[in-house]
């Protein structure tokens, strides 16, 4: 695909900045994958990569009494996310960075539960499953999620669409395939996020976002074909969602 222009990625991020998260999900997956772990140490350390504005960062706070480092490359989300984390009251065990997922800031063999909603496929899958590995101590999990297809026979007009934007995209069985011939991982369980995962918190918000900022982009007819463009994203799942989804997976590392 080709790379966005700077104009685009101006509109994206001003649609994008103003969502509760930036990707699928909400609070009763994440309980659900973590309890997939079974049981973590009473004060896990945590790491939350790709954390956006941090949707996830505040449930894991909530759902584990963790230690939390969320980091994002994008600032303003950063920025979002310690807004967010002060207004919670949780300064004292929970911090978001800006930084790069390939090189966490935190010493190899310390992290007791990584986490990664939506973020693992700007590396590539396989990438981030090795990457991330030597971060976990031996018995630590890795929950993240991934787009998948949930049909073998999508119609064409969505299936070309991943195409472009995600050639890589398999289904759940490529997935498992994948994180078997990487190695050192136990599967410990997968599910797919419930629909309503991807309206409440993203596509509703950013339906009405788009909306809000279609007078301060009028003047400009290439801004409102971005805008177009990402609201076409939301109608193609409202049409083809039963087609494709988040897949949660849990896996734990081996060795202990
Ligand atoms: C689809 S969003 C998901 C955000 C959040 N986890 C959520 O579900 O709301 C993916 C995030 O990954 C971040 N990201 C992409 N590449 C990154 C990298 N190399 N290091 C850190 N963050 C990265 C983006 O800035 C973006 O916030």
């Amino acid at each position: 695909m080709a790379e966005p222009s700077p104009r685009f990625w101006e509109i994206f991020f001003d649609v994008y900045e103003a969502l509760p998260r930036q990707g699928p999900g909400n609070r009763a997956s994440a309980a659900r994958a973590l309890a997939l772990c079974g049981e973590l140490p009473p004060e896990p350390a945590i790491l939350d990569l790709g954390c956006g504005a941090g949707a996830q960062t505040l449930h894991l706070a909530e759902l584990t009494a963790g230690r939390i480092v969320a980091l994002d490359s994008h600032a303003p989300f950063v920025s979002e996310a310690q807004r967010r984390i002060a207004a919670g009251g949780l300064g004292p065990r929970v911090a978001a960075r800006v930084g790069d997922m390939t090189a966490p800031p935190v010493a190899p063999g310390t992290t007791d539960l990584l986490w990664c909603e939506g973020a693992a496929y700007f590396l590539g899958i396989e990438r981030a499953l090795r990457t991330w590995q030597p971060f976990l101590r031996a018995g630590g999990h890795l929950c993240f999620t991934e787009a998948v297809w949930l049909r073998s026979d999508p119609p064409a007009e969505v299936r070309e669409m991943w195409e472009k934007e995600y050639p890589a995209m398999t289904d759940v069985a490529g997935n498992l395939a994948l994180i078997e011939r990487v190695g050192g991982y136990d599967l410990r369980g997968h599910f797919t996020v419930p629909d309503t995962a991807w309206w409440d918190d993203f596509y509703t918000p950013m339906e009405r976002r788009i909306a809000a900022l279609r007078p301060k982009y009028a003047p400009d007819p290439a801004a409102g074909a971005v805008l177009d463009s990402i609201a076409g994203e939301i109608d193609l799942h409202r049409r083809f969602g039963d087609c494709y989804g988040y897949e949660f997976f849990v896996l734990r590392r081996g060795g202990a």
